[in-house]
């Protein structure tokens, strides 16, 4: 039998990589649009766009051109020297956030370490100007952080945890969405409240609006940062540049990396000028990062957002996209629950193994989807999505729970309850 390039580096890669990742059999060469293409040529509609990161699709002329022109010029320096591009996207960024100043990182969970550093370093210089603040970190159950250390330490699941124990200490979980149990928690010990607007791997769940005013409540009243991962949510994926804006909330610090870049791997940290004090040249740092490549590729992607209007565009097709779900959701009694924000969107499933095998057979329809937190079904596709793009992925679920979804449904349809929360 012949093998297929697949398998030659399935084969190689299971001899050759640490084993971290459980790949789905597809290998794909190259991507167009909302589409990326395998192999064999077959085109795939991606409404997970890398897990939130292709903003503009493949093959956007303005990242291809950006990227041209930049590796012609410059490619890298270090952060030993100037470069033309960090205080330009900077600039954008504070624009678009209501924050001060910017760090560079080159992922999302080296903005979130950055980000736990500074809370930490603010407490302490808090401190020395008189300021009765502690070192604890609130964070919330169900959270998803990154996987390095202060980021697991602050990431809800023990399976992330666990194995790599002890890790940062300092952290306490908060009942999800409980203010109870956050006033419980709050005290002149914590330096930080940290929240994802709305969790992503969590299950695509929005704060609401009383958790999240409480949350900046607390932190106001003792001096203690309000910081708001929007690595997920950022950059206009919610129809807003930063989810917190819905809320009408301004942290004093938030994270973007995923979509920021267009497909490059860059992270940022925002965050107030008051803050920003807290730290000093030596104090924090990385080689790579907020480099000239990625930075011109940012710029550009901001710049196509707004003068495409994609904010309004990813508002507009993600409401058609919750509403058909909904629909859909009428005719499936296993779908418990639509929810989400712009194209940041979710459709609960009432079984696990339903969900699992929901993203299988929509892979088979060359379609792709993934599953988040067991039973939530997770759509971020492109910002360029269209109508019609929505309207192949729900004939194809549509297909698959009729084909499968009525045993499972039927034990729960008493527990239904379509959409409702704030955020729809
Ligand atoms: C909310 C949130 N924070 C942090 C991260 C970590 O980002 P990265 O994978 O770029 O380190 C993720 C990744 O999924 C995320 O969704």
């Amino acid at each position: 039998m012949k093998l297929t390039k697949l398998d030659q580096i399935r084969a190689a890669e299971a001899r050759l990589l640490i084993p971290t990742y459980d790949r789905n059999p597809l290998l794909f060469v190259r991507g167009e649009g909302v589409h990326i293409i395998d192999e064999h040529g077959e085109r795939y509609l991606d409404l997970l766009s890398g897990i939130g990161v292709n903003a503009l699709g493949y093959s956007h002329p303005v990242i291809e051109d950006a990227i041209a022109r930049q590796s012609r010029a410059l490619i890298h320096t270090s952060n030993l020297y100037f470069h033309e591009g960090q205080a330009e996207l900077a600039l954008r960024l504070t624009q678009l956030t209501g924050l001060d100043r910017a760090f560079f990182a080159n992922t999302g969970t080296a903005a979130w370490e950055c980000a736990m550093k500074l809370a930490r370093a603010y407490a302490g210089l808090k401190r020395s100007e008189g300021v009765n603040l502690g070192t604890k970190f609130l964070a919330l159950e169900q959270s998803f952080h990154g996987r390095t250390f202060g980021a697991i330490s602050t990431t809800y699941k023990e399976k992330y945890r666990e194995p790599f124990a002890p890790v940062v200490p300092g952290v306490e979980f908060v009942r999800f969405n409980d203010i109870a149990d956050l006033r419980s928690k709050f005290s002149t010990e914590v330096c930080a409240i940290l929240v994802e607007a709305i969790q992503g791997e969590g299950g695509v769940r929005p704060l609401t609006q009383e958790f999240f005013s409480e949350a900046r409540a607390l932190a106001n009243s003792t001096g203690a940062l309000l910081i708001v991962d929007e690595i997920q949510s950022g950059i206009g994926r919610t129809g807003k540049w930063c989810a917190y804006q819905h809320y009408g909330i301004l942290p004093d610090v938030t994270t973007f990396a995923k979509p920021l870049a267009g497909g490059l791997p860059l992270g940022a940290v925002l965050c107030t000028e008051e803050v920003a004090r807290a730290f000093h040249p030596g104090m924090h740092g990385s080689t790579f990062a907020g480099g000239p490549l990625a930075c011109a590729v940012a710029i550009a992607v901001i710049d196509h957002i707004e003068k495409e209007n994609l904010l309004a565009h990813a508002t507009e097709v993600g409401d058609y996209f919750q509403a058909q779900l909904r629909a859909l959701a009428k005719r499936h009694e296993a779908i418990v629950d639509v929810r989400g924000k712009g194209l940041m969107i979710a459709a609960e499933l009432d079984s696990a193994d339903l969900a699992k095998l929901t993203v299988a057979e929509m892979l088979k329809r060359r379609i792709l989807i993934n599953c988040t937190s067991d039973t939530v079904l997770r759509f971020l596709p492109p910002y360029i999505l269209e109508r019609a793009h929505v309207d192949a992925a729900i004939a194809a679920l549509d297909e698959i729970f009729s084909e499968h979804a009525g045993a499972a449904s039927a034990a729960h349809s008493a527990a239904k309850s379509v959409g409702g929360n704030i955020h729809d």
